[in-house]
């Protein structure tokens, strides 16, 4: 079947949701229901979400919910995590309430600075290019005024601005490399359009310049921020006396401190579970970076090349027991706004930031680092004790039930059963259709 179309764009929605459901449905009414069910009734609020992207034809829900009780720096948060994984929200909570009687979260801003770079290739003499930039470098700042001049009454802009040579890596490669501070905002617009700027500059300027040759040639490739950012780095950390760390699951707490501390280890030196150690991190991290309107998929980026930055994949947080003290911590670079994109047009978005008391976007690094390392302690306790499937059959126990669209009285004698039966799968599915035979 050819399922190629022209001008598909241009359809209204209704004419795109027709062609969908007729071209790759045998029952298309079916198909329209669904993608009609999931819109909302409100129509200018269906409106909002439509125009986000191109080519809407319905919205896909992802739960969410709320992680109540987190301590940081000695102040009472409830963490708003928007997430469709089953026991990511309730593993966050009891984190959260198993630190907050032992002195809760501390964090710490280690710095807040954004990278962007204008790539471009010049084949002439580097000497000469550099002492040209150095003559030109207060024009990039002089002409990109326009840009930078509210960022700069709230305390941001351009910080700095480097020639770099690349040459070593690739042929005729330079770059100029540029520091920014964009306060609460992500900044990439901003960055974004003083790097273009810097672009238009830097070819004006080296067009009217007499320092070179005819020969000489100078071609931007392009102008981007980078989401690598090791300079706007969050710290968090919980840690008490191994002692305290004693509660029912933890009978222990010595045996249960040093297991905890090897599994960290394990993720510090083996990049198989280094890995799977830092998706359990993202797995907060990402629930609150969606739940705030901020961009995932850039913070995925940043992060992961961050936890490569020696020249290995390695885990992203570390663990210690000194003089009796049990101390675990994770440093991850953030870029996070609570101003501008999403945070002003989505209603929900707005709602969670109301949750998190306004926050700034360096309070919002720390609650979202919080988050993180919270949901890897969850993570490694389990796995060093009970292991993980008990929790995580419970909560998907829930998700079998809703599968087989259970009645009332079918969900109460299935999970009264699986109170005290190991939860599998195939389990679940048998004594439901046990049951209904
Ligand atoms: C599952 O989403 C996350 C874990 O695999 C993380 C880990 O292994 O540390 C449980």
């Amino acid at each position: 079947m050819n399922n190629a179309v022209a001008g598909f764009s241009k359809l209204s929605k209704k004419e795109k949701i027709n062609w969908i459901a007729k071209e790759y449905f045998s029952t298309p009414e079916e198909a329209l229901t669904i993608i009609r069910n999931y819109w909302n009734s409100d129509e200018k609020l269906q409106q909002l979400h439509d125009e986000f992207i191109e080519n809407t034809i319905t919205n896909l829900y992802i739960p969410l919910g709320v992680a109540p009780n987190f301590l940081i720096n000695g102040n009472y948060k409830t963490i708003p995590m928007a997430i469709e994984e089953s026991s990511v929200v309730a593993a966050a909570s009891k984190a959260a309430k198993f630190w907050s009687t032992r002195g809760g979260f501390k964090t710490t801003i280690i710095n807040t600075e954004k990278i962007g770079q204008v790539h471009f290739n010049f084949n002439g003499d580097a000497e000469k290019l550099q002492s040209f930039f150095q003559e030109i470098k207060p024009k990039f700042f002089t002409e990109t005024q326009s840009i930078t001049k509210n960022m700069q009454e709230r305390g941001g802009g351009i910080l700095d601005i480097q020639l770099k040579d690349k040459r070593n890596l690739l042929e005729n490669y330079f770059q100029l490399h540029a520091a920014f501070e964009t306060k609460d905002s992500m900044g990439a617009n901003f960055i974004n359009s003083c790097l273009e700027q810097f672009a238009s500059t830097l070819k004006e300027q080296f067009e009217d310049s007499h320092l070179f040759s005819p020969d000489d040639k100078l071609e931007v490739i392009m102008s981007i921020l980078s989401n690598y950012v090791p300079h706007c780095l969050v710290r968090a950390e919980v840690s008490c006396p191994i002692e305290d760390l004693q509660e029912k699951h933890i009978p222990n707490p010595q045996k249960f401190a040093e297991r905890f501390v090897q599994a960290v280890q394990i993720a510090e030196i083996e990049p198989f579970r280094a890995v799977t150690h830092n998706k359990g991190i993202m797995n907060g991290v990402d629930a609150v970076v969606l739940a705030t309107g901020n961009d995932f998929r850039a913070i995925e980026a940043g992060v992961h090349a961050y936890a490569s930055k020696n020249g290995q994949y390695a885990s992203l947080s570390h663990a210690k027991i000194e003089n009796g003290i049990f101390t675990f911590w994770l440093e991850i670079p953030l870029a996070l706004g609570t101003v501008g994109g999403l945070t002003s047009l989505h209603p929900l978005v707005k709602l969670c930031l109301e949750i998190l008391q306004k926050p700034s976007a360096t309070e919002l690094m720390e609650i979202t680092a919080v988050a993180g390392l919270a949901q890897n302690f969850a993570a490694l306790r389990s796995l060093t004790t009970t292991g993980i499937q008990e929790g995580h059959m419970k909560m998907h126990l829930n998700n079998i039930i809703n599968q087989f669209e259970a009645t009332e009285e079918e969900r109460h004698l299935i999970k009264t059963h699986f109170k005290k039966t190991t939860v599998t799968h195939s389990a679940v599915v048998e004594f439901i259709e046990n049951l209904r035979k």
